[in-house]
């Protein structure tokens, strides 16, 4: 089975077991259930209520705060994660949730501040079942709560509530996915909640195998990886607000940490082609593991990674190898702000590339560029609204400018041979970042590049082959790359 057709049948397998991602867990204001003793204030109504997510495994960790505002007259909110220790019995039903207190006293205390709600035909306010709250639920559930009933003798109230959903009941609202400031947004920073201590990141760690095959008129070549892998991950950060139903906020700032793309690649073939050719292939292409909130956010990170040439006047009967690697400084940012994109920031994303050994073995004159080009898509959706970004990675990429030469004297100096390729190399990297509306999918509306690189080498490479003239160097052809070009 080839490499490719082995690919195809892998990716359905991989979108069953990963597309699932991260489910986040809520997490108690104050720590584990009955870890602190409750307080009555606890039922007080608010005008608004920050609600902490983690992942399973560090529960006790944030990584996504909203923090939902209630500022109307007629409108409150309140968690059921502040007072739950303080009731004995809970029925959540279609229309009504029934609560049981355990004493008179903490009875008295929530009918007086509850009784708001009976004050007029058009106050309610959210009441939101913390995990557990209504029977085995995992996950918070909001209500609206619009009229009450209490049976004092069972010390039983009775609240006129229906079942409702996070983009029902946020209509003004901040959400923060993952932690550290990049810089500080004083007017901002004083809104949004500082209780997240965990970041969000994307595994970059991927072994890449597979080649590409080019063939046009009688060209026949290909380009495989021997060694390629790419380390690393992502920081990202989303702020997402809105305020009566309108976005106010909507960005997305991402780092990388430790990330660096290694490739050490082989173009093998003959045959000759006058125009410019261009092929890709995608080595990986596999959704990676995401995050979710039910009803409240959802991300789904898609990577795909090609192995790329461009192939321009070549002929040649020859194996080249080359390859390069790239990396990123983790000082590097992007702020990509969807609502207004002249607010956009960006910088630090010049990569450090460096070549590796260069070999030609065969005869070969034109140009060759080889390149790894990631492609990580981020598709989110935060209470009901989505957007996409795609983050490039051109990086890194190789290219030579190779001439066979032929001659009566030595070409390459102290080879002793008459054949030679002459090579002029250089290294590069194109990173750029995309974003599109849920309106449309198809066309970006904003496109940035964050770094475009392109950088000769200085050293000309000379690869003799052949047969020796006269007498038989003694000299090693070990390194072919250092030597000189003698003849042109
Ligand atoms: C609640 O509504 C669902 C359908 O929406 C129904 O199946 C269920 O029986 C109802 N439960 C009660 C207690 O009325
Ligand atoms: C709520 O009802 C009061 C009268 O009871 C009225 O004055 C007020 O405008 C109403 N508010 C809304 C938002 O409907
Ligand atoms: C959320 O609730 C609103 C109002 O009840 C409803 O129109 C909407 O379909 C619900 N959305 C979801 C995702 O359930
Ligand atoms: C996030 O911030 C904390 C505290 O400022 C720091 O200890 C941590 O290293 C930061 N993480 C990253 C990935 O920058
Ligand atoms: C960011 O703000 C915090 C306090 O909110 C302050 O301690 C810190 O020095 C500020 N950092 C920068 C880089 O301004
Ligand atoms: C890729 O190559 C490495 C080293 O030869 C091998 O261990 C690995 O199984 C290969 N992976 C795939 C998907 O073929
Ligand atoms: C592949 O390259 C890495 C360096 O990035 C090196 O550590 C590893 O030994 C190489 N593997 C092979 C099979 O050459």
């Amino acid at each position: 089975m080839s490499f490719s057709s082995l690919l195809k049948w892998s990716i359905p397998l991989l979108l069953a077991n990963e597309v699932m991602g991260t489910r986040l867990v809520p997490i108690r204001p104050h720590g584990g259930r009955h870890n602190k003793r409750q307080e009555p204030s606890g039922f007080d109504l608010k005008s608004d209520e920050t609600f902490l997510w983690g992942s399973v495994d560090a529960s006790d960790s944030a990584l996504a705060s909203l923090t939902v505002h209630t500022p109307g007259e007629n409108e409150n909110i309140l968690s059921m994660e502040h007072f739950d220790d303080m009731i004995t019995n809970v029925h959540c039903g279609n229309n009504s949730i029934e609560m049981t207190f355990e004493d008179d006293a903490t009875f008295a205390y929530a009918q007086r501040v509850w009784d708001w709600v009976n004050g007029a035909d058009n106050h309610s306010f959210v009441m939101v079942a913390g995990p557990g709250d209504c029977g085995t639920n995992e996950d918070r559930i909001p209500y609206i709560v619009s009229t009450l009933y209490y049976d004092e003798d069972a010390n039983k109230a009775t609240l006129g509530a229906i079942e409702s959903n996070w983009t029902a009941i946020a209509h003004t609202y901040d959400l923060v996915i993952g932690s550290n400031d990049t810089q500080n947004r004083t007017s901002e920073a004083s809104v949004l909640p500082r209780d997240i201590d965990k970041d969000t990141s994307i595994d970059f760690n991927h072994h890449l195998n597979g080649s590409l095959a080019i063939a046009r008129g009688d060209l026949s070549a290909t380009v495989t990886c021997l060694n390629c892998s790419t380390t690393g991950s992502f920081d990202m950060k989303f702020k997402i607000s809105q305020k009566l139903g309108i976005p106010t906020d909507a960005t997305i700032t991402l780092k990388p940490k430790g990330v660096s793309a290694y490739a050490k690649m082989k173009l093998a073939g003959t045959g000759k082609v006058v125009q410019s050719l261009t092929k890709t292939f995608d080595l990986l292409s596999i959704p990676l593991a995401g995050l979710d909130i039910p009803g409240v956010f959802e991300l789904g990170p898609f990577l795909t990674v090609a192995l790329g040439a461009e192939l321009t006047g070549i002929a040649l009967t020859a194996t080249v190898t080359s390859g390069a690697t790239g990396s990123l400084y983790d000082s590097a940012v992007v702020e990509m702000n969807m609502l207004d994109p002249s607010e956009n920031t960006f910088s630090g994303w010049d990569p450090k590339v460096e070549i590796l050994e260069t070999s030609v073995d065969g005869s070969i004159s034109g140009g060759v560029q080889a390149f790894l080009q990631a492609s990580l898509e981020l598709k989110a959706n935060a209470l009901g609204k989505g957007f996409r970004i795609g983050l490039d990675l051109k990086v890194p990429s190789v290219n030579a400018k190779l001439t066979g030469i032929t001659s009566t004297k030595e070409v390459c100096e102290g080879s002793n041979q008459n054949i030679g390729v002459k090579a002029t190399t250089g290294i590069g990297g194109q990173l750029g970042i995309k974003a599109f509306r849920e309106s449309d999918e198809s066309k970006p509306f904003v496109t940035i590049t964050l770094a475009a690189l392109e950088k000769p080498l200085t050293e000309p490479l000379c690869f003799p082959f052949g047969p020796k003239s006269g007498a038989v160097s003694a000299r090693s052809v070990r390194h072919p790359h250092i030597r000189r070009i003698a003849a042109v």
